[in-house]
């Protein structure tokens, strides 16, 4: 068995591969990752997230939750929340038909635990303002809602602003230490452990301080070429997708070749076709040689039709079973409704005893005895 040294490194900071997948832990960890319900997940989810919470959830002393962050899509969607409940139902659809197993893992609904709400006007006392509006994500991405459509709801409100607080809730109550994230995320963590810091350290508490989990996955392209697959660019591939939509996607994805002459060396750096290949076919051997045969050129060449023909069998190897699974599902929806029923009441067990924990170190219950 590999062994890890991470102590070199940013403590708060762990990576997928170096440092977790090899490495055998010598205690039960809890870990906690969520996603937000905003649409159907699409091949990207799969390959960052999903294909990673499969390993973690058969690595037996690990403790998996996995969170459907509602509230952090419903502040967008008070005029419409019936898009988040099909959202929210989609997803977990999408997590069983991908194999998640409720039974190994708890799937827990942010808005069914309202313990968490509590910590979280907790955890608001403690952040000072100029540390909640500094984190560079979130930065990010009120510029970007703000410069929104007119027709879309271009104001960021104050739950938004507060978010990552939200998030430091979801992670700090019950414990979890090993948080999954993409890059993007690891301000929230920096956050949640100056945060759980000060709260230790004030009341003589003891909540772990969280690591983040990255996965170094690729970012995977969006069929256009695009450096992000994203529904609203219309450049995705859907979990869904039937075999014809595949081959639309996939027909329609850009190659570069046409830049090259005949005789110059074929240039593959901005190909999608083999950029998808690189993260979809396992074969690398001959992932190699066809790139090689691509560069070389004309007589012993390979086209594009071949390298979409044989991307599309790989996708659909991969999709058609999650695609039947789906149906299963879809036909069986007392399954997907207990899923979520039972993974946050386990859940929320945990939470109740700890706030109720926080609240007695923090002297804030029994205000009539001395
Ligand atoms: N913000 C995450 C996302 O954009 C979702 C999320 C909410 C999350 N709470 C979390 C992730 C706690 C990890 C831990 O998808």
């Amino acid at each position: 068995m590999k062994k890890i040294n991470i102590s070199n490194k940013t403590p708060h900071v762990i990576r997928w591969v170096e440092d977790f997948k090899y490495k055998v832990w010598d205690r039960v960890v809890n870990c906690l990752t969520g996603m937000r319900p905003s649409g159907r997940l699409h091949l990207w989810h799969f390959k960052w997230a999903l294909e990673n919470w499969l390993l973690m959830q058969d690595t037996q002393n690990i403790k998996n939750n996995f969170l459907i962050a509602d509230y952090q899509v419903l502040w967008d969607h008070l005029w419409d929340t019936e898009r988040l409940r099909s959202a929210v139902v989609n997803m977990v659809i999408d997590w069983l038909s991908v194999w998640l197993d409720p039974k190994k893992s708890n799937f827990v609904v942010q808005s069914y635990v309202p313990e968490f709400a509590e910590l979280f006007n907790l955890l608001t006392m403690f952040t000072p303002y100029s540390v909640a509006t500094n984190n560079p994500t979130l930065k990010d991405e009120m510029k970007k809602i703000e410069n929104r459509w007119e027709w879309e709801n271009s104001s960021v409100s104050l739950w938004f602003i507060n978010y990552p607080v939200s998030q430091v809730a979801d992670i700090m109550l019950p414990k979890w230490e090993i948080v999954p994230v993409w890059e993007d995320q690891i301000p929230h963590i920096e956050l949640a452990r100056k945060i759980i810091k000060k709260v230790n350290t004030m009341y003589g508490t003891s909540f772990p301080l969280p690591m983040a989990l990255i996965s170094e996955t690729p970012r995977l392209v969006g069929t256009d070429g695009n450096d992000k697959m994203s529904k609203s660019l219309w450049n995705t591939i859907y979990l869904t997708a039937t075999l014809n939509e595949i081959k639309k996607w996939v027909n329609s994805m850009y190659t570069d070749s046409w830049k090259t002459s005949v005789s110059a060396p074929w240039n593959i750096e901005n190909h999608v076709v083999f950029k998808y290949l690189d993260i979809f076919y396992s074969d690398k051997v001959h992932l190699e040689e066809l790139k090689k045969r691509y560069i070389e050129g004309w007589e012993n060449s390979v086209w594009d039709w071949e390298l979409k023909k044989l991307l599309v069998k790989i996708l659909d190897e991969l999709i058609s079973p999650i695609r039947e699974k789906r149906e299963y599902y879809k036909n069986n929806m007392d399954l997907v409704i207990s899923s979520i029923e039972e993974g946050s009441e386990n859940v929320r067990k945990i939470w109740q005893e700890l706030l109720q924990e926080l609240k007695e170190k923090m002297w804030i219950i029994w205000y009539w005895k001395s």
